[in-house]
């Protein structure tokens, strides 16, 4: 069938689309209904059925006889290690670390945070939790204490599972001491964590309270999968939003197996047995979707990689991975690539490996521009695919669907809607836009299999941040168009979220921490652009009268103040103290017009400014830098 004939199939006969799609998963009670909309616009997927997601992933690839199959690869230049793990070897330590949460007295339902860096323990938690039907909260490592307590006060943990330390290049970063200050920061600090001691850093365990990983596995007996409803929660995901407070993204288990395993085959082209690479980390949404659930549902083989795309050694690093383990399809951000390119302009190191099992390489997570596509389009000879999705839909919006139909790529837009999701680019009144002319884009509803439910235990959150701008559709915080073709571009976020090097990111979390400082009257922080990582976060801030502070320090401090609160990854690294914030008459800032103007565009004055001349003179200090 044509791409065309399956999209219009799955909107115009969802039930029999996504039914069809269902027999894909190994169903505990078969599901009754397909699409639920009882409680629209709240849409649930499978009601009725009953599966374990674990037992998807790994228990029946061992029962059908694949369990000498390689399930896991663990690469990790910054340790020089290197280790395999078979879908029988990886089931026997999930089954095993199960018995160690259930011992600690974590059961269905039961939230279980996971604060790791990308080592297969953090796989196996993930794995281990969804087993006993737990929910897991996974937490970016690079995420500072602060931002680490709010997520455990939100999710409530019965347990928490981490490491002694990460290791960021050469730099060992230690995770322990982290974690002990967001526990005695959190409210709801949960009685028992779970500790993995890597010899690069020792952790000081807790009394009563921190338990070894390897003594508690050593010591506990392997459980088996606990069937769940389709509906339970597998996990929460916590994301950035326009404000300083995080979503909880919650993703189901029915819809959630579902779609991934469609999507391995018709969205990424992948076969059981092939080996599947996401470069991310196992605390984004990519790492989730498709470094652990994606390609153990489907029985393929998955890379964990621990490193960067340079430094770990060098910039031929990606084309190691790819010769070592016959990597089939690589997924990761356009950022590393620039990163590669930064460093050997004619790629090569490339020269240096066999690369010629790479069948495609898939670029999300930011807007890939059209330099870095050509780039690795010519360096690799392979299929370049953007596409298009986020952490609440958890698997692609937008995309050029190799399995299904690969069609013609257009540089800049990341090709067409993938079936399931309608896509609608609206204008301020709510009609559809013609083609070429920007809008917000939008699904219209329901939302396929696989994406959000409602953000955890508020369903308010949910229906204001993403239903009631357009009545019966979901908004997805994008601006864009279609072209005449159908294809969708993807300008940039509408809101205050900004995209740092693929990762995601709330302008509003740090402004929240810069206004907490003494000095500072108000404050702004912006998006600008940046060649490597796409954004970065500048700040401006205003400090309170009579403050007499020497402002490099001031300055120092105040990067240091965001780095500690909200965490290294926010790359905030650059913030202008100013004598005023250019704002409307209505007290709001104007921070798109100084965002543009940053990024060197003619952005026009806004009609509704309060006092031109207050933009006027902060213009020499937005504009770039050469
Ligand atoms: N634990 C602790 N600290 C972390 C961390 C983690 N898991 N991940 C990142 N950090 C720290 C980094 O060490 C760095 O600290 P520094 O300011 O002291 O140097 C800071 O957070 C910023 O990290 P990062 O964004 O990774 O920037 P970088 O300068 O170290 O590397 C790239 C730049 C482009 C190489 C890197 O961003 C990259 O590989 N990106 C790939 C994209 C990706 O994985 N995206 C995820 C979505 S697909
Ligand atoms: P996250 O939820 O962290 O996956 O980030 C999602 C956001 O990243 C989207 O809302 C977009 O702003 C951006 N994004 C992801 N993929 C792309 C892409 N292919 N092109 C443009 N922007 C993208």
């Amino acid at each position: 069938m044509s791409y065309a004939e399956v999209f219009a199939r799955s909107i115009t006969d969802p039930d029999g689309f996504w039914r069809d799609a269902a027999e894909a998963v190994n169903w505990d009670r078969t599901p009754g209904k397909v699409l639920d909309a009882d409680a629209a616009p709240f849409y649930r997927w499978f009601t009725g059925g009953e599966l374990n997601t674990c037992y998807n992933a790994l228990d029946r690839h061992v029962a059908a006889g694949r369990g000498a199959q390689a399930a896991l690869v663990y690469d990790s230049p910054v340790t020089g290690t290197a280790r395999t793990y078979t879908y029988a070897e990886l089931l026997a330590e999930v089954a095993r670390f199960a018995g160690v949460l259930e011992g600690l007295g974590a059961g269905a339902g039961d939230r279980v945070v996971i604060y790791m860096p990308m080592v297969p323990e953090a796989v196996i938690a993930m794995l281990a939790c969804a087993r006993i039907g737990a929910v897991h909260s996974v937490v970016f490592g690079g995420f500072a204490p602060r931002e680490l307590a709010v997520r455990v006060d939100d999710a409530r943990p019965k347990v928490v599972v981490s490491a002694s330390c990460g290791i960021e290049g050469s730099r060992v970063v230690e995770y322990k001491p982290m974690l002990d200050s967001a526990l005695e920061m959190a409210e709801h600090a949960p009685a028992h964590c779970v500790i993995l001691q890597r010899p690069q850093a020792v952790a000081t365990m807790v009394r009563g309270r921190d338990v070894d990983w390897a003594e508690a596995t050593a010591a506990a007996a392997p459980v088996g999968c606990v069937p769940v409803a389709a509906t339970d929660p597998l996990y929460i995901l916590y994301t950035s939003g326009t404000t300083g407070r995080p979503k909880g993204v919650v993703r189901d288990n029915g819809g959630h197996a579902v779609a991934l395993l469609w999507s391995m085959r018709n969205v990424y082209d992948v076969s059981p047995g092939e080996v599947f690479w996401a470069a991310s980390d196992v605390g984004w949404v990519v790492g989730h979707s498709y470094i652990v659930y994606g390609p153990l549902l489907l029985g393929a083989t998955t890379v964990l990689y621990e490193g960067k795309p340079v430094g770990t050694p060098d910039a031929g690093a990606f084309w190691r991975v790819i010769a070592d383990h016959r990597v089939t399809a690589l997924f990761t951000a356009p950022t590393a690539f620039r990163a590669i390119r930064k460093e050997d302009p004619d790629a090569g190191l490339l020269a240096k490996y066999d690369v010629s099992c790479l069948r495609t390489l898939f670029l999300a997570g930011e807007r890939l521009d059209p330099d870095t596509y050509h780039w690795a389009t010519e360096k690799l000879g392979v299929p370049v695919v953007d596409h298009w999705w986020q952490t609440e839909t958890g698997w692609p919006v937008a995309a050029n669907l190799r399995g299904l139909e690969p069609m013609p790529i257009k540089p800049g837009s990341p090709t067409v809607p993938v079936p399931g999701y309608d896509v609608r680019v609206l204008d301020p009144d709510g009609e559809l836009c013609p083609p070429g002319q920007e809008g917000a884009i939008c699904v219209r509803l329901p939302l396929p299999p696989g994406t959000l439910p409602t953000l955890w235990r508020d369903d308010e959150r949910f229906l204001a941040s993403y239903l009631s701008a357009y009545p019966g559709h979901y908004l997805s915080g994008d601006g864009g168009h279609v072209d005449e073709d159908g294809y969708l571009y993807v300008m940039g976020r509408t809101d205050d979220v900004i995209n740092v090097a693929g990762h995601r990111l709330s302008t509003g979390s740090m402004e929240a921490v810069l206004a907490g400082h003494a000095a500072v009257a108000e404050c702004a922080v912006i998006g600008v652009a940046d060649e490597l990582k796409g954004q970065v976060p500048r700040g401006l801030v205003v400090l309170k009268s009579g403050v007499r502070a020497d402002p490099e320090t001031l300055r120092q401090e105040l990067v240091r103040l965001v780095r500690d609160e909200v965490g290294a990854v926010a790359s905030f690294k650059h913030v202008d103290i100013v004598p005023a914030l250019p704002k409307t008459r209505s007290g709001k800032i104007l921070r798109k017009t100084m965002r543009g103007i940053a990024d060197g565009d003619e952005e026009p004055v806004p009609s509704t400014i309060e006092d031109a001349s207050v933009l006027d003179a902060l213009r020499p200090v937005l504009r770039p830098r050469a």
